[in-house]
């Protein structure tokens, strides 16, 4: 068995964090969603993984990610010169996958169920696919499958206008190395994409075994700013231990569970958890309320900040009122010189989003 991760593609809907850097790279609790992806695979015994990458981002995962080692497994790097869909993504790693039956797994993807237990019906069965789905309320921005009574596929489209079902396509599927022969058959879609939905209802016209099994908990797909605080907020909820490697100075209070990195100052701060802040980080006269993740190498300072990401090296200064629902970009500085400023200044990128409320 080996797996295939998907992790190309330009993250359009996570502009402008993905100007400079992949969407599978930002975190979530401090840690790369893409890595979430591998840990899930290895943690089903599957170590032989493939990582397609864009010629954009490609070099950034793969100088983060390595060669597997960290996480017990052996990754192999596959370009994929150009975003031509995610099945065309299955037909450039075919040298990797050989005839080996494979997890597909789309690196901006999080569940919480174990895979282990759909990997061993997958096996069990001799299935040619076995897909996930979730119930959505927006069904026609996913893959959209339609079930009879017992549970059995009988059609697949993607992002149908007008939705069948609201059961939604979840990234990580299972395929026999038939899923190859579909493909081979393929035409572009609309979006000018080869769709991994039109090769698994080529399948299905194809009497292939296809089975779905619906997911247990939660699922989410990271690709937009309130799925990724809502990730933050579920990991932190979830996984989160208490951990001090850090330097506590002042009136400062920790309360709940927190878990703060090396090198990192807090001077006369309240924490409430739960709130992860990485090393080498400065705080100073801040409250950080729940649901709040702090990147290695932030500065906060007069600052009240609560279920928001801080990613990398930003700083946030003087700020005296309350920032909640935000995700603030690398090296981004936010810097209230006066208490009362009589004039804002501001240098802002394409596709930033400021709320004055
Ligand atoms: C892709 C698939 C879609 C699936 C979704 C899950 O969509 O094409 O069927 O429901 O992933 O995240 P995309 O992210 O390419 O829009």
């Amino acid at each position: 068995m080996k797996a295939l991760i998907l992790s190309g593609g330009k993250g359009t809907r996570l502009r402008p964090l993905t100007y400079t850097g992949a969407k599978q790279l930002v975190p979530v609790a401090n840690k790369p969603i893409l890595w979430y992806g591998i840990e899930a695979l290895v943690k089903a015994k599957i170590t032989d993984i493939g990582i397609i990458i864009s010629p954009e981002t490609g070099a950034e995962i793969q100088e983060k990610t390595g060669d597997g080692s960290n996480f017990g497994a052996n990754i192999t790097y596959i370009l994929q010169d150009s975003p031509d869909g995610l099945a065309h993504a299955v037909k450039i790693a075919q040298p990797f996958l050989g005839n080996s039956p494979f997890v597909m797994y789309l690196g901006d993807n999080l569940i919480a169920d174990d895979l282990s237990e759909y990997l061993d019906e997958f096996i069990l069965k001799n299935l040619d696919a076995l897909i996930l789905l979730r119930k959505v309320s927006n069904p026609s921005a996913f893959g959209v499958a339609t079930v009879n009574e017992k549970g059995e596929v009988l059609a697949l489209v993607e992002k149908p206008q007008n939705p069948p079902s609201n059961l939604a396509l979840v990234g990580i599927y299972f395929f026999s190395p038939e899923i190859h022969n579909s493909i081979e058959i393929l035409k572009p879609s609309a979006r000018g994409e080869l769709e991994i939905t039109d090769a698994i209802q080529n399948l299905l016209e194809n009497k292939k075994l296809v089975s779905a099994r619906e997911l247990k908990n939660w699922w989410l797909d990271t690709g937009k700013k309130d799925d990724l605080l809502e990730a933050n907020r579920i990991i932190l909820d979830t996984n989160l231990t208490s951990e001090n490697l850090g330097i506590i100075q002042g009136s400062t209070q920790i309360i709940g569970r927190v878990k703060i990195g090396k090198k990192t100052k807090i001077i006369n701060s309240t924490i409430r958890g739960p709130v992860i802040i990485g090393d080498n980080c400065y705080l100073e006269n801040c409250f950080i309320g729940p649901y709040s993740s702090i990147a290695d190498n932030a500065k906060l300072t007069d600052t009240d900040l609560e279920h928001s990401v801080i990613l990398e090296s930003a700083q946030v200064l003087g700020i005296q009122q309350r920032i909640v629902d935000s995700v603030i970009g690398q090296r981004a500085k936010i810097n209230l010189v006066l208490k009362r400023p009589k004039a804002l200044s501001f240098m802002i990128g394409d596709d930033s989003h400021i709320e004055l409320t």
